[in-house]
């Protein structure tokens, strides 16, 4: 069986971009490059200084471990190296990261990031990954990138993926033909095509939310939650309940097998935790291309949402396509019951 590396593919396939002259597979590459080099780190976590806290905290409060801010400094200078990118945004930065170099700002991409998604399960081995997304910058080539190259639709993205840092790791990433899967293979150290033109399941029977802040769902996915757990053999319910607690490790499972993942709004997140730039829009365009649906619970198409500020939250309703279509059916009928969320 003839193996396919990723650079090979990417190359293969550069003639879908008649207006990329090799930049978008280098930047690709260049991406591939630093999810290596994190694998290398995830993988001999337990050997060297890497886990564990490292005593500050991110724009939003959480304290960030050595692998986040280790993760976040290798997309840096990946991409800085690449001479496609003019600039970045991070989970793990309060503002975007201009790549000033006269080489960079010739750049026509900028890059969102979640350099290290899942950290709270870091230190105890369990799947954790990347995700990233690539814009044509709005700004002129030759200066410096600005807040509007990043602030665009996700409608708008030309590339997004994301790597797992799993059982195996792998690359799975689109550029608007479909979704492709690359496995890591440490013996030749390429990502090697292994998932090709990945389809998810219109319908499954998993189901995959933080039922801990039950109390405080809104009452259409509390009811939505009860459907799923109902007996009915014709529809294959009660539906199974998987949780990792890594979006990258919660969505992969969806995306192979079917299933819905919700990250609702709740009282400890009024706007719902995942945030839009750099975690649900890259999601929501990898949905959509294996022909799923990525929503805010309310019908509202994540890709179609204009970001506010860099690290703007939203609830996240996202994966096959009945099954989101269902919960919302739900929202939409207990909607007015909303509880005030502040009143709890
Ligand atoms: P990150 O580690 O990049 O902050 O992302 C964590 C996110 C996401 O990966 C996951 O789905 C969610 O947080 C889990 O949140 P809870 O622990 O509140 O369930
Ligand atoms: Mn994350
Ligand atoms: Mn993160």
């Amino acid at each position: 069986m003839t193996v396919t590396t990723l650079n090979e593919y990417i190359i293969e396939r550069q003639a879908d971009f008649p207006y990329a002259k090799g930049e978008l597979t280098r930047l690709l590459t260049h991406i591939g490059v630093a999810a290596k080099v994190i694998n290398r780190e995830v993988n001999k976590a337990g050997l060297v200084d890497i886990l564990g806290e490292i005593g500050t905290d991110n724009v939003h409060g959480e304290e960030q471990k050595k692998l986040d801010v280790y993760a976040d400094q290798k997309f840096i200078n990946s991409l800085r190296a690449s001479g496609e990118c003019c600039g970045l945004a991070s989970e793990e930065n309060q503002n975007i990261v201009i790549f000033d170099e006269d080489l960079a700002k010739q750049g026509k991409y900028v890059v969102t990031v979640d350099p290290l998604d899942g950290s709270s399960n870091i230190d105890v081995n369990v799947s954790i990954g990347s995700i990233f997304s690539i814009f044509r910058r709005v700004t002129p080539v030759g200066h410096n990138a600005g807040i509007e190259d990043f602030i665009q639709e996700g409608t708008k993205q030309v590339a997004a993926g994301y790597i797992i840092y799993g059982s195996s790791t792998m690359m799975v990433y689109t550029t608007g033909k479909g979704v492709n899967g690359f496995t890591l293979d440490p013996s030749i150290g390429e990502f090697c095509l292994s998932h090709p033109n990945i389809q998810m399941p219109a319908s499954g029977n998993i189901y995959s939310i933080n039922e801990g802040n039950y109390l405080k769902f809104p009452e259409g996915v509390k009811k939505y939650l009860k459907y799923c757990q109902e007996i009915d053999a014709p529809t294959g319910r009660p539906y199974t309940s998987r949780y990792i607690g890594s979006l990258v490790s919660d969505f992969h499972r969806s995306l192979l097998k079917g299933g819905i993942f919700i990250y609702p709004r709740s009282a400890a997140y009024p706007k719902g935790k995942l945030r839009l730039i750099y975690e649900c829009n890259p999601i929501a365009m990898l949905t959509e291309q294996a022909g799923g649906k990525a929503t805010d619970g309310k019908k509202n198409r994540i890709l179609d949402f204009k970001p506010k500020d860099l690290h703007q939250r939203v609830p996240f309703f996202v994966g096959s396509r009945n099954m989101v279509a269902k919960a919302e059916e739900f929202m939409e009928k207990f909607g007015h019951e909303e509880p005030n969320i502040e009143e709890i």
